[in-house]
């Protein structure tokens, strides 16, 4: 869940190793604008400072998911919130299994591994236990906790569980990515007097990177930015290395289906006249703020996903959509409401807790409508309950 915007002068400092750390991941980054003649565009930047190996934000050691900054984390996704979200998951997810024939679920980037914990203990209850999960995890810190939670919470499934670096060549089963999309680099834009450029970083002195522009021919102008109307001064996105992963993800499906969870709008909504400073964000002890040069390494980057182009990309593999919905109208339809029904309320230390969470993940306010869901199917076919009642396919 992302909190609201602060102030990056509010931020809390980090400590001496972290900015060791961050002085790193700066010098190697520094490095390579140097070498590429002083300038990278913005997803090489947004690539080095999540993933380069060891010290980028995803790679290197630090919290990331937890519920508040005392926990050193940086923000609370949904698996994180609540047991009810990847319980409530299992059914769509099963109602695949069931429809391919299959018994293999692969998920990317699982966190702390509270969703495939969850995901194989209610696939079990629901009789249709998963003979193979896959984790496809870049960090080995990462790995060691989703290892660690398994263990503990669901040690009879451990057997079943592998990681690997890439996804394997073909999938018949389920796929699914819970706030993986956003996580991936972006390319960014800027209208400046009706003309585009693109926004790159530069290094300003020897420890400050910087926005520098570069104006583009009208044939190097992203299609994408067609959907932005006017001629206003506009900064945003577009998603080319969400949509490359897509469409690998889309084409390695044999018989099965891909679910992604995430926060963003159709296109038309997306580039919004209005939204004038595109949805880069950054997230550090849960708090958001807007710049990436801020803390590189010990925060978080993301943006929005442009769900329209991740449509199209799904399209090009030759893969169909199964359905596109918010995150509060795939989980009322999946039945998240009867789960919490099945607590009991005269037991308040478990009652009030999960209501709470469920009333995050439900609420407009909150989750329920900034985070949609998307699916796509190949080799096979499945009318999917999750999106029996509220489907927006039509939208993208
Ligand atoms: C915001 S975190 C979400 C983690 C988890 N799914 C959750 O909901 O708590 C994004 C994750 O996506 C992972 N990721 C991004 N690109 C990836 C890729 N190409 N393959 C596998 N994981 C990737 C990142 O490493 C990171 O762990």
């Amino acid at each position: 869940m992302k909190p609201n915007t602060t102030q990056p002068d509010s931020l809390p400092v980090p400590g001496d190793t972290a900015l060791a750390h961050l002085r790193a991941l700066v010098q190697h980054i520094a490095r390579q604008i140097a070498a590429a003649g002083g300038w990278l565009p913005f997803d090489r930047y947004m690539e080095l400072a999540l993933y380069t190996p060891g010290l980028g934000y995803y790679s290197g050691g630090s919290v990331k998911f937890g519920r508040g900054p005392d926990d050193g984390s940086d923000f609370i996704t949904a698996p994180e919130l609540s047991p009810l979200f990847a319980q409530t998951f299992a059914k769509p997810v099963a109602e695949i299994l069931g429809a391919t024939g299959t018994r293999h679920v692969v998920e990317f980037g699982a966190g702390t591994g509270k969703f495939a914990a969850g995901l194989l203990r209610t696939l079990d209850a629901l009789g249709v236990g998963c003979a193979r999960y896959t984790i496809v995890e870049l960090s080995g810190e990462l790995r060691a906790r989703q290892r660690e939670c398994i263990a503990e919470t669901a040690p009879q499934f451990a057997p079943c569980v592998q990681w690997v670096d890439a996804l394997p060549e073909r999938v018949d089963g389920v796929i699914v990515g819970n706030e993986v999309l956003d996580a991936m680099p972006v390319r960014l834009f800027a209208r400046q007097d009706g003309l585009w450029h693109e926004r790159g970083v530069a290094v300003a002195d020897a420890s400050r990177f910087v926005f520098a522009d570069r104006p583009l021919a009208t044939a190097a102008v992203p299609a994408a930015l067609a959907y932005v109307p006017g001629r206003h001064d506009y900064v945003t996105e577009t998603h080319e290395a969400a949509a490359a992963f897509v469409r690998t993800v889309c084409s390695t499906l044999g018989r099965g289906a891909a679910l992604f969870v995430d926060y963003g709008f159709p296109a038309a909504e997306y580039y919004h006249s209005q939204r004038t400073q595109g949805t880069l964000m950054c997230h550090y002890r849960h708090r958001a703020h807007g710049d990436p040069f801020l803390y590189p390494g010990l925060q978080d980057i993301t943006a929005h996903v442009q769900f329209s182009a991740i449509e199209q990309a799904a399209h090009d593999a030759g893969a169909h959509l199964l359905g596109y919905t918010s995150q509060a109208r795939f989980l009322m339809n999946a039945g998240i409401t009867d789960s919490l029904a099945q607590l009991d309320p005269a037991d308040p230390a478990r009652f009030l807790p999960a209501a709470n969470a469920v009333q995050k993940l439900l609420s407009e306010a909150e989750m329920g409508e900034l985070f949609k869901v998307i699916a796509f199917c190949r080799g096979m076919d499945v009318a999917l309950g999750a999106f029996e009642r509220g489907d927006r396919s039509h939208m993208l």
